[in-house]
């Protein structure tokens, strides 16, 4: 195939480098019902893949987050939740304040960005408008440009002065899943870079896939249930605190995307300032309280909707009296939670869609790629 690009003004041709990306699969490659589905249990692989990742590289942006005055994450969406993660990882393990901003808010910050900030740029397709004209602004300030993005040469990598990948492969679903855990997956081996413990955090992240798998296995027929029981609810509300308050929002995002039930995601301290009105009898609420340090006062939380007649739906490592249903994950170290605690709610989204009709895959209204402002 010839493809010719002219200038729009002189009508003059240009010459421009074609780069041709391979994709590796196609439509009937299919095995599942739906590409979401084969996405989520995909992920295992997805781990193992996206920590393949260049030491060096990985060292040098470490450099540039602990050297940098601001470290500013951009995304949208899926992605923007891995960034919130993200943003936990590098106050915890490098000690380092980051802000998260959300990419088409990003512009109304833009005097605050200079030569001494570093950019995180968090994009599935690396083609969301939004990013990329924050992205764009930011270099023009002078800042530096760190692309975490799945699809080799988009624009997005292009603009940046490093890019991570992936690596696992194109998403189809419109709804993002694996990409969302590779993204975790390399902010995991950012953070750890900044204590120069990248091997460490392999092995830990190795081991890490082989528990996603259980997760999934154990949770597959509660969850088939569990959506035939609650797909006609309106509302889901998913509640948790520190790290995994990410996955909340994950979770309702999800739901909303694929099964068009209204949810919130919201850190469960946030609940008593307006939501606890909304619960009523057998409203959904998803808590998300493994056996870490926010395990006691999330709970907390969770019992003040459960007195009200929250339907309380449990993610942890350990069972309490106080879940109508539990969602089983194996226990890890505290920080490697989100890896396991987003498995059985993607899940509980793509069961919920099916079970009322819809096909995940293509939820109506929604584009996997926004490439208009
Ligand atoms: C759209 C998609 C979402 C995605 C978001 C950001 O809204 O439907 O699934 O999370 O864009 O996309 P990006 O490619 O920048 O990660």
């Amino acid at each position: 195939m010839t493809i010719k690009i002219f200038d729009v003004e002189t009508g003059k041709e240009k010459n421009k480098k074609i780069e041709e990306i391979e994709f590796k699969e196609k439509e009937e490659d299919l095995k599942e019902e739906h590409y979401m589905l084969k996405e989520i249990l995909e992920q295992p692989e997805t781990i193992k893949k996206a920590a393949e990742q260049n030491e060096q590289k990985l060292l040098e942006t470490a450099m540039e987050i602990l050297r940098a005055k601001n470290v500013i994450f951009t995304a949208c969406g899926t992605a923007r939740y891995a960034a919130i993660v993200g943003r936990y990882l590098f106050s915890r393990i490098a000690k380092k304040f980051s802000e998260v901003i959300m990419a088409h808010e990003f512009q109304y910050f833009i005097d605050s960005v200079d030569k001494d900030t570093l950019i995180i740029a968090v994009s599935q397709s690396g083609e969301t408008a939004d990013v990329l004209e924050g992205v764009k602004k930011a270099k023009e300030n002078g800042a530096k440009i760190v692309a975490i993005t799945n699809v080799e040469n988009s624009s997005l990598a292009r603009m940046s002065d490093f890019v991570f990948y992936l690596n696992c492969g194109p998403e189809i679903a419109v709804a993002s899943t694996k990409a969302f855990t590779g993204q975790l997956v390399i902010l995991y081996l950012l953070a750890f870079a900044t204590i120069n413990k990248i091997q460490a955090c392999k092995i830990k992240l190795k081991n890490l896939a082989k528990k996603v798998e259980e997760t999934i296995i154990k949770n597959e027929e509660t969850l088939k249930k569990l959506a035939v029981k609650l797909k006609d609810r309106g509302d889901f509300y998913y509640i948790a605190r520190g790290i995994d308050f990410a996955i909340a929002s994950e979770g309702a995002l999800k739901l909303k995307e694929t099964s068009y039930i209204h949810a919130e995601g919201m850190p469960a301290g946030e609940l008593k300032h307006g939501t606890l009105s909304l619960i009523e009898d057998g409203t959904p609420v998803v808590v998300i309280c493994p056996k870490d340090y926010t395990y006691e006062e999330t709970l907390n939380n969770a019992q003040e909707t459960k007195v009200r007649g929250a339907f309380l739906i449990g993610v942890s490592d350990e069972e309490n009296e106080l879940f109508d249903s539990w969602l089983r994950i194996p226990e890890t170290e505290e920080i490697f939670y989100p890896l396991l605690t987003v498995i059985p709610l993607q899940l509980l989204a793509y069961y919920i869609s099916v079970a009322r009709g819809n096909n995940p895959d293509k939820p109506r209204n929604l584009a996997k790629s926004v490439t208009v402002k």
